[in-house]
C-alpha cells in the first residue's frame, strides 16, 4: 500500500538495539564452524524454528547462549557490520545499539576485543554506508554491582567511543536502586543514562520511579507501564525523557505487542520511539515493528512522522549530526 511505502522510505532512526540480539541463526552456524565451536542443532532453520519464549527470562538464556559462538574482534565485526547493512536497507540514518561486554569478558573474551570489534564496524558503517552509529554499554542487572563497577572502570581507556551505559538483563529482584553508586559514577565521567523498565515485569512502575527520581536517567528502555502511574507520567513528560517501546518484543515476553499503549503515550505527548531490541530472536527488524503497529493501530502517516520526531529528540547524537537525521 501507499503507507507501507511511505514507511519504507521514511527515515529512520533506532534507539533500542543490541547488537548480541542481532546474531542470525545463518551468521551463528558460520561463526560456530570458524571457532571450531559445536551447535546442538543440525542446520539455521532448525534453530530458528527453536525459539519459542514466553518471558523475559526464557528469552534471555536463548540469547545467552547464542552469543557463545562470538570469540574474535573480527566476530564482532561481522555482526555489528551484518545488522548495520540490514539497518541500512531499511533506511536507517542513525542507531544507537547496546552491547552487553559482561556477558563476553564473563566467558574469557577481553573487553578490547568486543570493543575494537564493533568500532571499527561503526567507522566503516560511517564511511561506506552513510548510517551514524553510537554504542552504549549495558551492565548485566542479574550480576552484583561490583562486576558493572570494575566493567565501568574498564570501559575508561574507550571512553570517547561510548556515548553512554544501560542496564538490562533480567528485572526480577534487580531494581535500578542496586546499580545507584555505578550510575553515579557513569554519569560524572560523563556518560549518558538510560536502564531498562521491561514491560509487565515485577515492581516495573516502582523502578520506572528510581529511574526518574534516584538515578536520574536521561532515556528509559521500554517503560511503557509508566501509563499506569499519572505523577511519573507528568514527570517523564515534563522532563522529555525518550521511551524506547520494542512492540514485537513485547509480543513474545508479555500479552501484545503494547500497541494502544504506544498510541496512548505518543497522545499523550511522551517521546515514546519504536524500535527492534533483539530482531534475529524475536523477528523483526525497525521497519515491521513500524507496520505491526501501525497496522495494530491504523496509525497514520503523521504518528510516524512523530515517533521518528520522538527519536530525533531523545537520541544522543551530537547537534551536527542530529540536524542531518532530523
Ligand atoms: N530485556 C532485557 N535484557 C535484554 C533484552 C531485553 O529485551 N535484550 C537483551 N538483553
Ligand atoms: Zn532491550
Amino acid at each position: 500500500s501507499d503507507l507501507d511505502d511511505f514507511l519504507l522510505k521514511l527515515p529512520k532512526i533506532e534507539l533500542h538495539l543490541h547488537i548480541e540480539g542481532t546474531l542470525e541463526p545463518e551468521l551463528r552456524f558460520r561463526l560456530a564452524e570458524r571457532n571450531n565451536i559445536e551447535l546442538p542443532y543440525s542446520s539455521a532453520a532448525e534453530l530458528r524454528a527453536s525459539y519459542d519464549f514466553d518471558d523475559l527470562p526464557s528469552f534471555l538464556t536463548g540469547y545467552y547462549d547464542g552469543m557463545r559462538v562470538l570469540r574474535t574482534e573480527q566476530d564482532f565485526y561481522d555482526l555489528a557490520w551484518a545488522y548495520f547493512e540490514k539497518a541500512a536497507g531499511q533506511n536507517v540514518r542513525y542507531t544507537e545499539i547496546f552491547f552487553d561486554p559482561q556477558a563476553h569478558t564473563g566467558r574469557g573474551v577481553a573487553f578490547d576485543t568486543v570493543i575494537r570489534g564493533l568500532r571499527r564496524a561503526q567507522l566503516d558503517g560511517r564511511r561506506l554506508l552513510h548510517l551514524h552509529v553510537q554504542l552504549i554499554m549495558c551492565f548485566l542487572r542479574d550480576y552484583q554491582p561490583e562486576f558493572a563497577m570494575a566493567t565501568l572502570l574498564e570501559s575508561l581507556p574507550y571512553r570517547e567511543w561510548i556515548v553512554g551505559v544501560g542496564l538490562d538483563s533480567d528485572e526480577r529482584g534487580n531494581p535500578p536502586r542496586k546499580f545507584a553508586e555505578v550510575f553515579h559514577r557513569a554519569r560524572e565521567e560523563g556518560y549518558l543514562l538510560t536502564m531498562h523498565c521491561d514491560v509487565d515485569q515485577e515492581n516495573t512502575t516502582e523502578h520506572i520511579r528510581q529511574c526518574l527520581h534516584e538515578i536520574e536517567v536521561d532515556r528509559i528502555d521500554h517503560g511503557v507501564n509508566i501509563l499506569t502511574d499519572p505523577e511519573l507520567l507528568a514527570e517523564a513528560r515534563r522532563r522529555r525523557i525518550g521511551l524506547t517501546a520494542c512492540p514485537i518484543s513485547n509480543g513474545w515476553v508479555s500479552d501484545g505487542l503494547k500497541a494502544p499503549e504506544i498510541k496512548r503515550l505518543l497522545d499523550a505527548g511522551l517521546k515514546v520511539t519504536v524500535n527492534s531490541d533483539d530482531p534475529a530472536y524475536f523477528g523483526g527488524y525497525v521497519s515491521e515493528n513500524l507496520a505491526a503497529v501501525q497496522r495494530a493501530l491504523e496509525l497514520t502517516r503523521h504518528d510516524l512522522v512523530r515517533l521518528q520526531r520522538n527519536a530525533v529528540e531523545s537520541c544522543w547524537a551530537p547537534p551536527a549530526v542530529k540536524d542531518r537525521i532530523s
